[in-house]
């Protein structure tokens, strides 16, 4: 199996490749600038088509949440225009993609954990430019997988956990927002996760039925510390009480470390089901 990566040096673009040579029967391309770019289409279709990928994986994104409220115009070229363009270029090849969103596709006000099939609501530009994303990775390319997941950290790159470490390295007293709930992820599981879908849905042919969003999300936490409303937030989470909270599925796809959870059955609003894609413990 041949499995094309969009981006290299992003969080889960690197877990894959962290895993990538201990993935015996699949075959790893990463494509990363300059010379793949989201922003020119051209130089995508290049990379497929010099790879012949079996499936696409694309977690290459604008992730600067708060950054995005003023750069709109990126924010949209890269999370709605270059997904497209990665989904269409994978479907003029007959290939399936996999597709990396958020739970910012929701409005955090929810008690409970999200489920796929919640009502979308995004509050910011960073939010409604991954929805659009997904709408047109689904009308782009019929065999689609959307992974929503949040907070993601990794042993590397820009996370949460690694800013924490640092500042407990270098402060007494932290201050931290104590108003948010949110599941971190490890990129490592989503990377693993990526894999069982690929094994799973290539390696047994694509159906139509694996079509769909699914959310990919480690245990539930909540920050004790410092309002966000008290500090300087300008993005979409500023505020009291943010709930952003994907469920988890009771499935381990990783038994390994149990930190990924991967919900088999996804039916949200619009999206059809890829229950299908049960994944063997
Ligand atoms: N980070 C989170 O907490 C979080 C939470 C929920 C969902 N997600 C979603 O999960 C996915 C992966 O997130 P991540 O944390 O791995 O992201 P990340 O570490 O910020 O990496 C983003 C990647 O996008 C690439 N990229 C940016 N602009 C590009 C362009 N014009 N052309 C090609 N590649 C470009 C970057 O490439 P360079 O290395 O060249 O800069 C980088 O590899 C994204 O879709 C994100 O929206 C992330």
């Amino acid at each position: 199996m041949r499995l094309f990566v969009i981006g290299q040096e992003g969080q889960v673009a690197r877990s894959l490749r962290e895993v990538a040579s201990r993935s015996g029967n699949i075959v790893f391309g990463f494509g990363a600038r300059p010379d793949l770019d989201l922003l020119r289409p051209a130089s995508i279709a290049k990379a497929l088509a010099d790879f012949r990928p079996d499936m696409v994986v694309n977690p290459a994104a604008y992730t600067a949440v708060d950054k995005a409220e003023s750069e709109p115009d990126q924010a949209f070229a890269l999370n709605r225009d270059g997904a497209r363009t990665v989904a269409a270029a994978a479907a003029d090849r007959g290939v399936p993609v996999i597709h990396l969103s958020t739970d910012y596709v929701f409005d955090g006000k929810k008690k409970q954990p999200y489920s796929e099939t919640d009502t979308v609501g995004p509050q910011g530009v960073y939010g409604r430019s991954k929805l659009e994303g997904e709408l047109a990775v689904a009308e782009a390319n019929p065999k689609h997988i959307v992974l929503r997941t949040s907070w993601v950290y990794a042993p590397f790159g820009s996370n949460f956990v690694r800013t924490m470490l640092r500042l407990t390295a270098e402060r007494d007293r932290l201050r931290v927002v104590d108003d948010q709930s949110g599941c971190p992820t490890y990129a490592p599981d989503i990377a693993g996760a990526i894999i069982a879908i690929a094994h799973k849905s290539v390696g047994s042919d694509w159906h139509s039925k694996y079509a769909g969003v699914t959310n990919i999300a480690g245990p539930d936490v909540r920050n004790h510390g410092v309002g966000s409303r008290r500090r300087s937030f300008r993005g979409p989470r500023s505020g009291a009480g943010a709930l952003f909270r994907l469920t988890r599925s009771p499935l381990p796809i990783i038994p390994r470390r149990r930190r990924g959870r991967l919900i088999p059955a996804c039916r949200a609003k619009g999206w059809k089901p890829c229950s299908a894609i049960a994944f063997d413990p």
